[in-house]
């Protein structure tokens, strides 16, 4: 079996900060003599197009640097004002600039060309996320041949949202470079399949788009998820305990909701405060009875839009303590602040109620990492959007629609008034789907459809 390359915008971290999906892959990655490839982080004047290479934490990692030009028009530029909001469905949070296009090939080409000196024949290359859509035609410019797999980790757009995206012919033909696309719900493969059957010639008079031939394209979904034992192990651990018992003492008899999310204007945060903000208004008997805690670490705070996410939530924050909080009562604690895994996964098993309600989100591991920390004899209740992909898994959890705000205020009402056997049969159910979907399944069963399988591994035919 060839080795594996894995490629993505952020390389894995040191310390306790490592992305599940570093963990995921890093026994794969030294099982197949792989290694990770993309950027180093840094912003230099004058980088080198050579990789660096280092061992981190027992992944091998080669990276290169960016000057600051080119990272700002291919990372806040192309991938976060024009295609993240895009595909999130948020055309008016997009800020179009022409030039952005120009710098986000710029780096997918840099990428490739530093990674071109490192690639061996049957190797197997996975490209991860909207940052690099480009790269397989990059790769394939240079003569690469291998196998070439993408995945995206964010919702695909509908038709609409995609001809809103400057050079979308482009992108999409980038996609059909790739021998296999993976998807995070069905719901993103049927988007695409309405997008694909668009390109037979027939509907093509007026359409921006022209042909674009994806026969050669294995299109799947694969639903990436969490290490739901891990976090069972960790909302156990002492470092846990520590974070749950500081809590407890705060919280006294009092009901945890629970949200933890980056800012970001995806995840639904001013609707969920208004949902707990109705949840007070309506219900009196629960003020001083509950008790709402948001974690939301600052994300990509030099975009405008972010900054603007943060003030409406600063407000609203503000609205909800001015009319709810009595001099020895607060009925929320909003802290814009990264917490490491121990400590999250203490305060998942706290949490009477896991509020996971993005407006569109592409899986949502929150969801899977509070079903894995639970208790399993007095475990809480996951109140989900129906527009994250995990919705498509976890049919136990109280599912709403999180632009609707009355629905959402009763849905958080039920999730605290329901009987321990309820709660029981739901977690259940919702930790089998969980293990299910782990995130080491996502990754073999993703690796087993992109590796050739013939009797000599032979990479794919050229194109
Ligand atoms: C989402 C994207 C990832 C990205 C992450 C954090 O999950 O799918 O590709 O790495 O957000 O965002 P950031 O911009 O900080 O990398």
């Amino acid at each position: 079996m060839g080795r594996l390359i894995v490629v993505s915008n952020r390389t894995p971290g040191r310390g306790p900060a490592a992305g599940g999906l570093a963990v995921a892959l890093r026994k794969t990655l030294a099982e197949r003599d792989g290694f990770w490839f993309g950027w180093s982080g840094r912003l230099v004047d004058a980088p080198s197009n050579e990789a660096a290479f280092e061992d981190i934490e027992g992944i091998r990692v080669g990276k290169i640097d960016l000057t600051r030009d080119d990272h700002h028009a291919y990372y806040a530029g192309f991938s976060n004002s024009i295609l993240w909001p895009s595909f999130h469905l948020r055309l008016d949070l997009a800020t179009i600039e022409g030039h952005w296009y120009e710098g986000y090939r710029r780096v997918n080409t840099l990428f490739a060309q530093a990674l071109l000196p490192h690639i061996e024949e049957n190797d197997v290359i996975w490209v991860h996320d909207y940052h690099l859509i480009p790269f397989a035609t990059e790769l394939r410019h240079l003569g690469v041949r291998n196998r070439i797999g993408f995945y995206l980790h964010i919702p695909f757009p509908t038709l609409d949202a995609l001809y809103a995206i400057p050079h979308n012919t482009e992108l999409m033909r980038d996609l059909s470079r790739y021998d296999l696309i993976g998807f995070q719900a069905n719901r993103d493969v049927s988007a695409f399949a309405e997008f694909a059957d668009h390109q037979s010639p027939s509907t093509l008079s007026g359409s921006p788009l022209k042909s674009v031939d994806f026969s050669r394209t294995e299109v799947a979904a694969f639903p990436i998820g969490s290490d739901p034992e891990a976090f069972a192990k960790l909302a156990v651990s002492p470092a846990a305990t520590k974070m749950v018992r500081r809590m407890e003492r705060a919280l006294g008899d009092q009901s945890l909701i629970l949200g933890v999310d980056r800012l970001d204007y995806s995840k639904g945060l001013p609707q969920r405060v208004e949902a707990y903000e109705k949840l007070l208004a309506n219900n009196a008997n629960l003020r001083r009875q509950v008790h709402l805690l948001q974690v939301a670490p600052p994300s990509r705070d030099s975009i405008k839009e972010y900054q603007e996410t943060s003030d409406t939530l600063d407000a609203m924050v503000g609205r909800v303590m001015g009319h709810f909080a009595e001099p020895d009562w607060q009925p929320m604690t909003y802290v814009k602040r990264a917490y490491g895994q121990p400590s999250l996964a203490g305060l998942y098993r706290l949490a009477h109620v896991g509020l996971v309600t993005p407006l569109r989100d592409g899986m949502n591991l929150v969801a899977h990492e509070y079903v894995g920390s639970q208790d399993p004899d007095d475990p809480g209740v996951l109140v989900l959007s129906r527009f994250a992909g995990a919705a498509e898994i976890f049919e136990d959890a109280l599912l709403v629609n999180p632009f609707d705000t009355d629905e959402t205020a009763e849905a958080l009402r039920l999730a605290l008034d329901m009987p321990l056997d309820e709660r029981r049969r739901r977690w259940e159910r919702l930790m089998e789907a969980a293990m299910a979907h782990s995130v080491d399944r996502w990754a073999e069963s993703y690796l087993a459809r992109l590796t050739p399988n013939g009797p000599d591994g032979k990479p794919a035919p050229v194109r």
